[in-house]
């Protein structure tokens, strides 16, 4: 199988698993990326089944809104029942990293306000420790220098993506080499540095429920 059958396999997957738990006040969370967006398509077939959905980037909600699912603020979603989002890496604990569509704030955010944080991923984004992958972190502008000494300073190598900007108006820099054996502790350290609006490592909120893709089938992981 391709990596994008994969994809649409975890993606049809979790439709199954929340499908039959939606009702008509239901609103859910998704995240952004490709693998999200294989959800998405998909979860438009039950449209009529739940009240709508919360966005992690606005690049989601167009393509929530272009399938006629209603999209709200999360400031008006009392509750969400689910979180469904791709990751850029897991590991056995459910930790992951996130941030490679550099919508890891809202995604942040979305997921800590689900009840059920559903990830789905392809095998290829199972490592045994995280950070092959370089972790993504939202930097406000104008402490860009700043953050990426105190990054150095942490151990890891600061990269600049190029040309980026959130749809929270900051930049990103993405972090090459840093020792994530500890995630926890490193997702507090540099959410601690000032000028850091957050990173992509998730943690100290990881997914509850893993559903990886494999050429066996779809794996459930808790
Ligand atoms: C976006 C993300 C994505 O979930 C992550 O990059 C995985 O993307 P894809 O599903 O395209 O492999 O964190 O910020």
């Amino acid at each position: 199988m391709t990596q994008d059958e994969l994809k649409q396999a975890v993606a049809k997957a979790a439709v199954d698993y929340i499908a039959p738990k939606l009702d008509s006040d239901s609103i859910i969370g998704v995240g952004t990326g490709s693998t999200a967006n294989f959800f998405i398509d998909l979860l438009a077939d039950h449209k009529t089944e739940f009240d709508g959905a919360v966005a992690s980037s606005e690049a989601t909600a167009e393509r929530l809104k272009s399938h006629g699912i209603p999209v709200y603020d999360l400031n008006s979603a009392s509750s969400l029942e689910f979180y469904i989002d791709g990751a850029d890496e897991a590991n056995e604990r459910l930790e992951l990293i996130k941030g490679g569509g550099a919508a890891l704030t809202r995604e942040k955010i979305v997921a800590a306000v689900a009840k059920t944080f559903i990830c789905i991923a392809d095998e290829s984004k199972m490592v045994g420790i995280l950070g092959d992958f370089p972790l993504p972190v939202e930097v406000i502008p104008m402490a860009r220098s700043h953050v990426g000494r105190e990054i150095v300073k942490l151990g890891g190598d600061p990269v600049y993506r190029e040309g980026v900007v959130t749809d929270n108006g900051n930049i990103i820099i993405d972090v090459h080499n840093m020792d994530l054996s500890r995630p926890i502790d490193m997702e507090n350290k540099i959410n601690n540095v000032v000028g850091v609006v957050t990173n992509g490592l998730f943690a100290r909120r990881p997914a509850d429920v893993l559903l990886l893709g494999t050429a066996d089938g779809v794996k459930t992981m808790t």
